[in-house]
């Protein structure tokens, strides 16, 4: 797929097929995301943790829909995989982390489209990790990270077919 149209192509999708990606699928995503530009190029900063098992997919799920007083939603979507993008803060560059965890999502996202599977940044679910101390020791993070922002993939039971016009819809002031 050419790169405007995975952009054009690209949607948030909000329900999924249990069916697990491939292995090469996923291969080829968390290469797009390790391609992302970096902040001083500080790679080392970046952790990528990859949740497949189903039971600590339901506990992040349901402590954070639960933290969300929805418990009967499910804020991963039913997706079979999860991408969490772990990061050390930097006093000198406030926020970096998360610059540096949106551009590893952007790339892991397009990559998704790229591949025909579904995708969606997840930010809100990560309150788990607050909500439930015992989640943040199941994901086995080296020392000095802390969970910036994930993505769920998936194969969505509404496949991507809808490529959407590329327009101005951010205001956007050119200054000649
Ligand atoms: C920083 C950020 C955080 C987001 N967090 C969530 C989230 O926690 N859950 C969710 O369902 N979507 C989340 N989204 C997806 C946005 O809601 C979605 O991208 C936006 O509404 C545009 O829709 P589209 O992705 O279909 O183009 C997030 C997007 C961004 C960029």
């Amino acid at each position: 797929m050419e790169m405007m149209k995975a952009i054009a192509m690209r949607k948030s999708a909000r329900s999924y097929k249990p069916e697990q990606i491939s292995d090469e699928s996923l291969k080829n995503i968390i290469n797009a995301g390790c391609a992302a530009p970096i902040g001083r190029g500080m790679y080392d900063t970046v952790y990528l943790t990859v949740i497949q098992n189903s039971e600590i997919l339901k506990k992040i799920s349901s402590t954070a829909a639960n933290v969300f007083g929805t418990p009967s939603s499910d804020p991963l979507y039913g997706a079979p995989t999860f991408v969490l993008v772990s990061c050390i803060p930097n006093k000198q560059f406030p926020n970096i982390e998360l610059a540096n965890a949106a551009c590893v999502i952007e790339n892991m996202t397009l990559a998704a489209t790229d591949a025909g599977l579904g995708s969606v940044y997840i930010l809100g679910a990560l309150c788990a990790f607050s909500a439930d101390q015992t989640l943040i020791k199941e994901l086995n993070l080296p020392e000095g990270f802390v969970p910036v922002s994930g993505i769920v993939l998936g194969y969505p039971t509404e496949p991507l077919t809808h490529e959407k016009e590329l327009k101005q819809i951010i205001k956007t002031n050119v200054i000649k």
